[in-house]
């Protein structure tokens, strides 16, 4: 082929993309319509700004309304790719409507974005390709987890409030299902081992799964009191554990043992 061939085929070529471009074969994002101003997210949320800075150099593009976007994500098949992550992520969490979630809500996508980032599952890998730099780094990661922490601190009034009515394993699946299975299921062994028959059963001991030697030492028997004293505050409980997690609130915590002891 003569460079002239290349350099027209390449026109072509370009041409034919930008006109597929007006094509949504994986889900229309309208960024037609999107506002041509950068939107500020998360407005009256309570935020620290290193985190708010995070989430804006590395997750919006996909997760607000912004129109934000590199050229070459005009371009078909790109741009169909680029629209599909951009009205998935939205689906799953749009920071630009921060405030219409309710307060469970809120808690819960903190906590996904600290499992998320942590686990370095977002941003996704195809958009960490094309923006260099938009891993999140593990200082972004404990600021994330700090934020996270001090927003389900409950207030001083309710610090040391006992549990105030009876724990129920049907709370407590919700309790498990936001919460847990982030790294848990019932059946399957994740980023931690199976739950089904934890209740009574000794710590560390599920065969194939991956534990601290910490808790495989332990001698720990599972029942009310571990499982409290486990939830409340792993580290203090067993030094040297691998369960980077805990739950803050009194009743959640007797919810989901409640729940655990259902599930034999
Ligand atoms: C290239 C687009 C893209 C970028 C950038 C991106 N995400 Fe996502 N995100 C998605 C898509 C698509 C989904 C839904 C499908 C999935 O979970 O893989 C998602 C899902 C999520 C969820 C899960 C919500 C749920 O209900 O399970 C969280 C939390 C999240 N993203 C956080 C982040 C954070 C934090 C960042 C920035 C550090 C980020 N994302 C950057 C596309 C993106
Ligand atoms: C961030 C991930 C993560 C989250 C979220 C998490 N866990 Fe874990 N969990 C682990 C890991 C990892 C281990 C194994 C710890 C070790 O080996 O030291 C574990 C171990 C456990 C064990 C001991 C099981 C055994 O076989 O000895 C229990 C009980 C447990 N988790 C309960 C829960 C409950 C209940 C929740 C939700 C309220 C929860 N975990 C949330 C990661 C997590």
């Amino acid at each position: 082929m003569t460079g002239r061939t290349v350099m027209i085929g390449s026109i072509v070529a370009l041409a034919s993309s930008l006109l597929l471009a007006r094509a949504h074969p994986f889900g229309d994002a309208r960024l037609d319509e999107t506002p041509q101003q950068l939107q500020p997210i998360m407005q009256h949320a309570s935020i620290p700004n290193a985190v708010r800075t995070t989430l804006e150099s590395k997750c919006i593009d996909c997760h607000s309304i912004q129109p934000r976007l590199p050229f070459y994500a005009r371009l078909a098949p790109i741009s169909w790719l680029v629209e599909r992550d951009i009205v998935e992520g939205r689906k799953a969490m749009n920071l630009s409507q921060w405030n219409s979630y309710s307060t469970d809500e809120q808690d819960a996508f903190r906590e996904k974005i600290l499992l998320e980032t942590r686990s370095h599952k977002m941003p996704l890998p195809q958009y960490r390709l094309i923006h260099r730099g938009s891993i999140v780094t593990t200082p972004e990661i404990d600021a994330i987890a700090r934020w996270v922490d001090d927003s389900s601190t409950p207030d001083p009034g309710t610090l040391n409030q006992e549990v105030s009515i009876a724990a129920d394993a049907a709370r407590g699946k919700d309790v498990f299902q936001h919460r847990c299975t982030g790294c848990h299921s019932l059946d399957q062994n994740r980023e931690g081992p199976h739950l089904r028959g934890v209740y009574g059963r000794e710590a560390g001991s599920v065969t194939g799964f991956d534990y601290s030697t910490a808790l495989k030492q332990s001698h720990i028997h599972w029942d009310e009191h571990s499982l409290e004293r486990w939830l409340t505050d792993p580290d203090a409980f067993v030094a040297g554990n691998n369960m980077d997690f805990h739950v803050v609130k009194p009743q959640e915590r007797a919810d989901v043992i409640a729940f655990l002891k259902t599930m034999p």
